[in-house]
């Protein structure tokens, strides 16, 4: 089972660079955080307390689909909700709860055994979720060019958004359970200064090299 990991923070780039080299790669591509929105998404529709104790069971009886496009929650079309201010701004507390992160990562352990491997991205796959992947990803760059692109693909004031990704990305590094983090095992790129293209061409280089 080939798993190629991809971590970093908010903005880095990591889904356009993990769908497009998914499919250069002949891999299918799961994109985890929208499991931990898709948790946030149904915890917030119940009015539950994101730092609450009933969050647990909520994301145990969860159903999430999810087939590269949409998200479904329960049987509801979540895809837009899940990129909500609302989600974005709860979603690093939901994210902090083990119990929430064991259900999730059994799930995505039995996708990429159903899918036979795949691109996974988050923030805890090369270190926790698959420790042994061919090849670990740890894709970053500058706060202020990561709000950029945010606010390229999605509007809204830059200041503020820049804030949103500091002070998420200081949630999900200094979490007790699996932080955001990287190894020496890991390719480390700051995209602050590259285009797409370059990247997914030296990560497929980097692929071949490493499974020929
Ligand atoms: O990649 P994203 O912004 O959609 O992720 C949403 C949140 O989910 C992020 O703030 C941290 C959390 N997350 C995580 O803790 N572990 C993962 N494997 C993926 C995401």
């Amino acid at each position: 089972m080939r798993v190629i990991a991809i971590d970093g923070p908010a903005g880095a780039g990591k889904s356009t660079i993990a769908k497009r080299l998914a499919s250069r790669v002949g891999l299918d591509y799961l994109d985890t955080g929208a499991m931990y929105r898709a948790i946030t998404f149904k915890v917030l529709r119940e009015g539950l307390d994101p730092a609450g104790s009933e969050v647990a069971a909520a994301a145990l009886s969860a159903s999430i689909e999810m087939d590269g496009v949409s998200v479904i929650v329960d049987g509801i079309d979540a895809t837009a909700a899940i990129r909500s201010p609302d989600v974005t701004s709860q979603v690093s507390i939901v994210a902090a709860n083990s119990q929430v992160r064991e259900a999730l990562r059994a799930q995505q352990r039995k996708w990429a055994e159903r899918m036979g491997g795949g691109v996974l991205e988050g923030r805890d796959i090369g270190t926790v979720v698959f420790p042994d992947a061919v090849m670990k990803v740890f894709l970053t760059a500058s706060p202020t060019v990561r709000a950029e692109r945010r606010v390229a693909e999605l509007g809204g004031d830059l200041k503020e958004i820049e804030a949103q990704i500091r002070l998420r990305d200081e949630l999900d590094s200094s979490r007790s359970d699996s932080p955001l983090r990287h190894d020496d095992d890991y390719i480390f790129l700051d995209t602050t200064e590259m285009d797409i293209d370059e990247v997914v061409d030296q990560l497929h280089r980097e692929y071949v090299k490493r499974t020929n």
